[in-house]
């Protein structure tokens, strides 16, 4: 099988473990949990769920442990999308290839989908709990929870938006310490979340998990570089999603702040000293070594 087959086949494979984790729509509720499908079936890359299942696999851990993440961490980042797109936020209309949550079902049934979905994501994984097999799983499935909710909240994701939004207020003239603190928290912090989860999960040793993280770090930081790259350079049927909204927010970006080629320049270099740590773990993964290369050319 080639690396796109390959992809394909994990991508899907992730796909159906997230759906399968999804709640059914009934009663009073129904119309919130139509609008948690209608985010999540969008589709997307499935890339967070795809590296917590590959590091979790790499070092020979249980599906039944990770699955529950795989379909959280989804979850949480569907719904900092969704709360993302809203009108008091950045207002987008066009989302996975869509329209945005709140276009179709109104904005305070868009809070709500997204409210729902990061409670429901805790239900979903705290179910680990339940399944662990011993002692030291059940131990590794708190130190996970741990993590997931650590990298989603005010020291991750949440505060990197945060720190977005006052950026995009004081007109969009982030400096570039400012701006490293919101590409690492609001992108990188969830994509770490996938890294390490699956590594804690397995029992991978602390030293791969330490260098795991930083993998990510560097994965996450390029990852978001590409995304304001994309905003300018890239194709709105391609990615999913409108492009130019950057500029007309008015959003400090990698690129706004260090200029195209830098911001290309530092893809690569990101991806590069990636690549040089996922040759000193203990294990070799060449899948992963394969969609990081991959991710420094994406065009979505
Ligand atoms: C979009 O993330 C938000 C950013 C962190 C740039 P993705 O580009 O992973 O979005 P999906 O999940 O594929 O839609
Ligand atoms: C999104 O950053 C980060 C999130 C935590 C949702 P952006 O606002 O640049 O993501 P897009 O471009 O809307 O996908
Ligand atoms: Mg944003
Ligand atoms: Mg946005
Ligand atoms: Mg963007």
């Amino acid at each position: 099988m080639n690396f796109e087959e390959e992809l394909r086949k994990k991508t899907e494979d992730c796909e159906r473990v997230i759906l399968n984790f999804l709640p059914c729509a009934e009663g009073y509720a129904s119309r919130v949990v139509e609008a948690m499908h209608y985010s999540v079936e969008a589709g997307g890359k499935r890339l967070r769920p795809l590296f917590l299942f590959e590091t979790c696999r790499m070092y020979g851990g249980p599906m039944t442990l990770a699955e529950p993440f795989m379909a959280a961490l989804e979850m949480i980042h569907t719904y900092s999308l969704v709360h993302d797109d809203l009108p008091s936020m950045d207002n987008d209309e066009y989302r996975r290839g869509r329209r945005t949550t709140h276009v179709v079902y109104g904005e305070g049934m868009a809070v709500l989908a997204g409210d729902a979905l990061l409670n429901y994501a805790y239900e979903t994984a705290i179910g680990a709990l339940f399944v662990a097999q011993s002692e030291q799983e059940r131990a590794r499935v708190a130190r996970a929870l741990r993590v997931l909710a650590g990298n989603a909240g005010i020291y991750g994701m949440v505060g990197g938006q945060c720190a977005d939004l006052e950026a995009e207020g004081r007109g969009g003239a982030a400096d570039a310490q400012t701006l490293l603190y919101i590409h690492k928290h609001k992108t990188a912090c969830m994509i770490e979340s996938g890294f390490r989860i699956g590594a804690i999960l397995a029992g991978a040793p602390q030293e791969d998990e330490e260098k795991l993280g930083k993998i990510a770090e560097h994965i996450g930081i390029a990852f978001q570089i590409q995304d304001d790259i994309l905003d300018i350079e890239g194709d709105s049927q391609t990615l999913g999603k409108a492009t130019g909204q950057d500029e007309r927010d008015g959003k400090s970006t990698y690129v706004t702040v260090h200029g195209m080629e830098k911001a290309k320049e530092d893809v690569r270099v990101r991806t590069q000293e990636a690549l040089e740590l996922l040759d000193g773990l203990s294990v070799g993964n060449e899948f992963l070594r394969g969609l990081i290369q991959r991710l420094m050319t994406r065009e979505k």
